[in-house]
């Protein structure tokens, strides 16, 4: 059975969907089958992260709505990697019950399964969760941003979320040391969260992802994306920062 992740933070604009894409773009090159599910209801974005705009025919409202296979919803995108899309409305159909239905219909064929959630708390939020058994908040080092992963986080875990771990995004060195941003112990003293990582501000994210473009494995966050998928496979990495 596939594992299931939601990519969450609250506030929007902090990097779940670029944390989704280079996380999934490191399972995959560690061997790991991986489905990425684009959980945005009406402002989808994997799409053009992942270079698959072009290739759209279904979403994943499609399948709930038995208007066409699962297989047929998955579309191939960047570094090899399968992405549903996310419809762009809300239908009455689309219920956790139904995601969690929907995540066991490609349980036998993935090994993991990430749903980037929307910026928010609501249903959209509930939906991306609905059959995750583990949280990955995403806190840009900013005190807006780190109370919002908490209270996302707590959410989360009444909604039954397993375990929710922190992943720091944007962090850059010199801002810290200015004292212009949180440095890594107040995030995490903050959110009471467990760190899983820690992302640089990279302009190659900016600039290249957010066209759809693959960005290189020696840029520094691809690096921290693939000791970020170490880490979740149970491998002790050391947090690596500059
Ligand atoms: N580590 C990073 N370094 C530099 N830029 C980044 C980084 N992470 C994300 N960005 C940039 O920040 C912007 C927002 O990122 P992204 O769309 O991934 O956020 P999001 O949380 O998914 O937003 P939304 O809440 O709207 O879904 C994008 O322009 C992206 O390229
Ligand atoms: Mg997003």
């Amino acid at each position: 059975m596939a594992k299931h992740i939601v990519i969450a933070s609250g506030k929007g604009g902090v990097g779940k969907s670029s944390v989704s894409a280079g996380l999934a773009l490191a399972l995959q090159r560690d061997g790991y089958r991986v489905l990425l599910v684009d959980c945005d209801i009406g402002l989808r974005s994997l799409d053009l992260i992942l270079g698959a705009g072009a290739a759209l025919l279904f979403h994943w409202g499609d399948v709930i709505q038995k208007r066409c296979a699962p297989d047929q919803a998955v579309i191939a995108a960047a570094g090899g990697l399968s992405l549903l899309s996310a419809p762009s409305d809300f239908e009455p159909a689309y219920t956790p019950e139904a995601m969690r239905e929907l995540a066991a219909a490609y349980d036998g064929e993935f090994d993991y399964i990430l749903f980037d959630s929307p910026a928010g708390v609501g249903l959209g939020l509930e939906l991306a969760a609905a059959a995750a058994e583990l949280a990955l908040i995403i806190a840009t080092p900013d005190e807006v941003c780190v109370r919002s992963g908490q209270v996302t986080a707590d959410l989360l875990s009444r909604w039954g979320v397993a375990e929710s771990r922190l992943i720091i995004n944007r962090f850059d060195a010199k801002s810290v040391a200015k004292k212009k941003l949180l440095n890594i112990d107040e995030v995490i003293d903050s959110t009471h969260l467990r760190l899983l990582g820690v992302v640089p501000s990279d302009q190659t994210v900016l600039f290249r992802m957010s066209r759809g473009q693959l960005i290189g494995a020696k840029s520094k966050a691809m690096q921290a994306f693939v000791r970020i998928a170490q880490r979740l496979n149970g491998k002790r990495v050391l947090l690596e920062i500059d």
